[in-house]
């Protein structure tokens, strides 16, 4: 793992060089349309084609995405890829494979990874060599079961909270967005022709965050302006330091679908940023949004998945054959895909790194990541200096399923698409860390109804189930989500305030949510996001093993009312007044 000013130095050797792009023309110059367009077809490893679809429809890139399994451990996933890209490097050209992952905080699709705090948490760290090293990290542990290519990080600028995908952004500031990216492009790619690097994708551009009501795919209706000051930095950013690609959006700006927004892709994108790597479609795009409109946009690569794989290619070849679509427009999405392939070493080097595995989940990431969470830990209240609490205390009771679940501490995105409800493999829950850090009696009340009157403090966990994108969307006829805790939760905090005990309350959740009632009712109360697989960070701090150091990345809305707005309570409408400003966020006054 590069130490973070030595990845910074060596961002300049990936911009693009001349024997790079000698190469990328030498091999353009050999493609036949077929093969080009194979180039420029993303598929799943499973479902969508049968392994000799690899050769025979000259794949470019394969994706691992919520279904099979590619094996039961690393090594079988690195098979498993290793069998595609051998596959692929039989054809004509041997032209390899680009893998991707959604390894969006950690490779989270695999069980026993290290898994950190999403993105919202690193914002309320604020520590950009932390998201670096995360990102290094994650690179490694992607590289370790057999992928190059990572959708992350996502650089939205959320406006309204009720999006479910807040979470998988840092803040709504945009220059700690900016700052934050740069760290996470860097840590992703490092050298990227380094086996433990992969190639990083900033998404969704642009204005996924920024919908009216938080719609996910919604409507986006900011002027040019606020969309060039607010929501632009942070891939001009990216640009700046070498990212390999960008993700369309699914939102509409400007009455345009973002995968067909030709201006903003190929005019600002590509033409004035001066992006040379590859712009990728989100799920379906192709057929979504005007099929060869998109390619005439400038998307490069097609995420053909969900029966869109054939029809993309028949349908572009004819366009190409109609000049519906020009050659040129073809061969500038094909030599993007080159050009990154050639600067990831994959002509050299195609397979996995069989020496990585030993890394996935080891002590030292799960240190990195428990740092993480200790750092993303925002203290909202304090009174009477509850915390920290004494190690020695007689009886300490933990309430709430959340404190005793690696899955609902982590969100979204974490083993399964939805995430998950129980403990998975190499992670540590809430409850794990204060067994281990207390001295005295530690009583487990699940349900939040047992009678501890005597009991020296209760830590009562509540938040949010694992949601992922439009099953996030508060409102949404598929989703459960609500701007407050639920009842049952709010009734763990009353049945111990009712019993006299004194109660410190742990949030877990992928968003600020309206608790105004409960932060009154608390002595004590704690945004800890969604923190992944160490939970045992969190004790580091209840009990002062370390202060808090996190700051709310979001403005914290005081009622529901306070989301009439279309764009929410976020801290640009200055009204209504937040009930804690971005920024905001107490620490244990030195003794
Ligand atoms: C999803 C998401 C995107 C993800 C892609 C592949 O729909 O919008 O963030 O990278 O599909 O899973």
């Amino acid at each position: 793992m590069l130490p973070p000013s030595h990845a910074k130095n060596i961002r300049i050797e990936i911009q693009s060089d001349l024997k790079t792009e000698r190469k990328v023309e030498a091999l353009l110059a050999k493609m036949t349309l077929e093969e080009k367009i194979g180039q420029m077809t993303q598929v799943r490893h499973f479902d969508d084609i049968q392994d000799s679809d690899i050769s025979s429809k000259y794949i470019g890139s394969v994706i691992h995405t919520e279904g099979p399994i590619p094996g039961h451990n690393a090594a079988e996933w690195q098979a498993r890829f290793t069998e595609l890209q051998e596959i692929a490097l039989s054809t004509r050209l041997g032209i390899p494979l680009l893998f991707g992952v959604d390894a969006i905080h950690g490779q989270n699709t695999y069980p026993g990874a290290t898994i950190f705090p999403h993105n919202i948490g690193m914002g309320a760290a604020g520590n950009a060599d932390l998201v670096e090293k995360a990102a290094a990290i994650t690179a490694k542990e992607a590289q370790a079961t057999g992928f190059n290519w990572v959708f992350s990080p996502c650089v939205a600028i959320p406006y309204n909270e009720k999006w479910g995908r807040v979470y998988e952004a840092f803040s709504e500031s945009t220059a700690l967005t900016t700052k934050l990216t740069r760290a996470s492009v860097i840590g992703h790619q490092g050298n990227l022709s380094n086996k433990g690097t992969v190639m990083a994708t900033v998404k969704h551009f642009i204005g996924d965050g920024a919908t009216e009501y938080g719609i996910e795919g919604g409507e986006t209706t900011l002027t040019p302006e606020q969309v060039a000051e607010r929501l632009l930095p942070p891939y001009e950013e990216a640009v700046r330091s070498g990212v390999g690609s960008v993700m369309t959006s699914f939102n509409i700006l400007d009455g345009i679908p973002m995968h067909a927004h030709k201006a903003l892709i190929t005019g600002l994108l590509k033409n004035t940023l001066n992006f040379d790597g590859i712009v990728v479609s989100d799920w379906k795009g192709y057929s979504k949004y005007g099929e060869n409109e998109i390619v005439n946009a400038g998307v490069d690569m097609i995420m053909a998945v969900d029966g869109d794989l054939d029809h993309f290619r028949e349908v572009l070849f004819e366009g190409v054959k109609s000049e519906e679509v020009s050659m040129d427009r073809i061969d500038d999405a094909v030599r993007r895909i080159l050009r990154q392939k050639f600067r990831l070493g994959l002509f050299e080097y195609p397979f996995p790194d069989s020496t990585l595995i030993e890394c996935i989940g080891c002590d030292n990431h799960r240190e990195v990541a428990r740092q993480a969470v200790r750092e993303s830990l925002v203290l909202l209240k304090n009174n009477a200096s509850i915390l920290p609490l004494d190690k020695k205390l007689k009886r300490i009771v933990v309430v709430g399923e959340h404190a005793d679940s690696s899955g609902l501490q982590s969100g979204g995105w974490t083993i399964n698409w939805q995430g998950t409800t129980e403990n998975y493999l190499g992670a540590s829950s809430i409850i794990d860390g204060i067994r281990e850090a207390a001295y005295g009696e530690v009583v487990y009340d699940a349900g939040g109804v047992d009678l501890h009157p005597d009991a020296d403090v209760a830590i009562i966990c509540v938040g949010e189930k694992p949601y992922a994108e439009f099953f996030g969307d508060v409102g949404h006829e598929e989703s459960d989500c609500q701007l407050t805790l639920t009842e049952e939760h709010k009734n763990y905090i009353e049945h111990y305030v009712a019993q006299g005990v004194p109660t410190v309350v742990v949030l877990l959740s992928g968003r600020p949510l309206v608790v105004t009632e409960e932060l009154k009712k608390a002595d004590a109360f704690i945004a800890a996001w969604l923190p992944g697989s160490e939970g045992k960070g969190i004790a580091d701090v209840l009990f002062g093993d370390y202060n808090f150091t996190g700051k709310l990345p979001h403005s914290w809305p005081e009622s529901e009312s306070d989301y009439e707005h279309v764009y929410g309570p976020n801290f640009w409408q200055k009204s209504p007044t937040p009930l804690f400003p971005i920024g905001f966020g107490l620490e244990y006054q030195k003794s």
